[in-house]
């Protein structure tokens, strides 16, 4: 109500209201490059489109005469109550929705994680920080203060590196562990590609890593073993160099220490090494298993017996998702996925939440995806709109206008609580 009464007198939005005014405003805000990495997805944008166009295919039937004068959005999600079923979901190389704009408006580096942080701590949503974040996820981590957080997993190719990013997780707060299974190699991004740049091994993703101490001891014993370190490195590598060189000037903190010539270009050849690892199988979940007391939860499923296996192999909770579009082009919209992965999830384990998230865009759409059986949903673009447009006030928005047009969504379908929320809410 507070949107509407400042609408009333005249007083605009910190962003957009309706999504597609709100992608337009960050497209326009940011360079190609930066549009093209947060917007784009894999091969001829056909996923992406179809998560978006599979929203449009369910309809909520509005119901009258339900007396829905006291609502409440609030949840509990792993034993801990949330003010909604709304979470910040894992953004990484964030850093490039800030500072690839247009006019020269680029932020100072290290502003992006602290404004999502600092929006996130306003309303108590929790973020998942991400395996590629821009910012160390202890700093992150100290801007959420007791807000919740959790962790999203690439899981590296090195034992080590995997072990110790769980052990920081654990160490920084986070409730969770998310393993993204979809991203093993990463999908064919036509923008990124035809731009020539690669965000994800950029600097500005790599900052887990760079102050990581298995990742550190990777990368010295890479620069101990190169015969002539100043050997010019492949084209893409060395405008990775160039762009890690320039956040060490600007971070000069431990987590940038060494970070001359050879160890920069060490580092950058040690990610690409490690980032990921394709043999994994469902077996090998055991071994994450053993090694936390922290809830799995896994992101990217999209088959019901996927979702099975996740939970005989340990897993606590799925992620149903498509990586909004990135991964695979041509791929089935998230959404068509999600009640048959539920009813496989519920069927097993009554208590093992489900999460959605690809193409979720506004309040109305998250209802859908609770209609449909998710327990709570991850914001991606959006908020990364948000970020781009206004830092913190931005994300906020994005967040606020979500959070009201759900709770109007409910009230004018009958409900008033979360858990009123099913399929007896569609049509057909
Ligand atoms: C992502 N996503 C993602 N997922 C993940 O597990 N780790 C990551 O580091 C990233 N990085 C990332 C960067 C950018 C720019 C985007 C847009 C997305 C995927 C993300 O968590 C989520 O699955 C999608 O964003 C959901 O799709 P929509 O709703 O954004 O279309």
């Amino acid at each position: 109500s507070a949107i509407y009464s400042a609408g009333v007198f005249g007083r605009r939005p910190v962003v957009p209201t309706s999504p597609d005014a709100l992608a337009d405003a960050a497209r326009r805000r940011m360079t190609r490059t930066g549009w093209a990495y947060v917007a784009g997805g894999a091969g001829a944008q056909r996923t992406v489109a179809a998560n978006r166009e599979a929203f449009g295919r369910y309809r909520t039937v509005p119901r009258q005469m339900v007396d829905v004068g006291e609502r409440s959005l609030t949840t509990t999600l792993l034993g801990r109550e949330l003010p909604a079923p709304v979470l910040f979901g894992p953004v990484g190389a964030l850093e490039l929705a800030v500072q690839h704009q247009r006019g020269g408006r680029a932020a100072a580096p290290g502003h992006a994680e602290p404004a999502l942080a600092a929006a996130a701590r306003d309303l108590g949503l929790p973020v998942v920080i991400s395996s590629q974040a821009s910012t160390p996820m202890e700093d992150t981590a100290a801007a959420l203060g007791d807000s919740p957080r959790w962790f999203q997993l690439y899981w590296s190719a090195d034992d080590a590196v995997a072990e110790s990013f769980v052990r920081r997780a654990e160490a920084s707060g986070c409730e969770a562990i998310v393993v993204t299974l979809d991203t093993h190699v990463l999908g064919w991004r036509t923008h990124d590609l035809d731009l020539g740049y690669l965000p994800f091994a950029r600097a500005e993703g790599i900052a887990q890593y760079l102050s990581d101490p298995a990742f550190q001891a990777l990368v010295a014993e890479r620069v101990a073993r190169t015969p002539d370190p100043a050997a010019p490195a492949p084209r893409p590598t060395l405008a990775a160099v160039r762009a890690l060189l320039s956040m060490a000037r600007h971070h000069p903190g431990p987590t940038w220490r060494n970070l001359t010539g050879p160890h920069a270009r060490a580092a950058v050849e040690t990610f690409l090494d490690v980032f990921s690892r394709s043999t994994l199988t469902w077996a090998d979940l055991a071994w994450l298993r053993e090694r936390t007391t922290l809830p799995i939860l896994v992101k990217g499923i999209q088959h019901p017996d996927d979702a099975r296996a996740a939970l005989d192999h340990g897993a606590d909770g799925v992620v149903v998702s498509n990586h909004g579009g990135r991964q695979v082009d041509n791929a089935v919209a998230a959404l068509d996925t999600l009640a048959p992965v539920a009813d496989a999830v519920r069927a097993h384990t009554e208590t093992a939440p489900v999460l959605f998230d690809s193409g979720v865009r506004s309040g109305a759409d998250v209802f859908t995806a609770l209609a449909l059986g998710a327990d709570a949903v991850l914001l991606g673009r959006p908020w990364v709109y948000g970020l781009a447009l206004a830092g913190a006030d931005g994300v906020r928005a994005v967040a606020t206008h979500v959070l009201a047009e759900l709770d109007l969504t409910m009230a004018l379908a009958g409900a008033s609580r979360v858990d009123q929320v099913g399929r007896h809410n569609l049509a057909g």
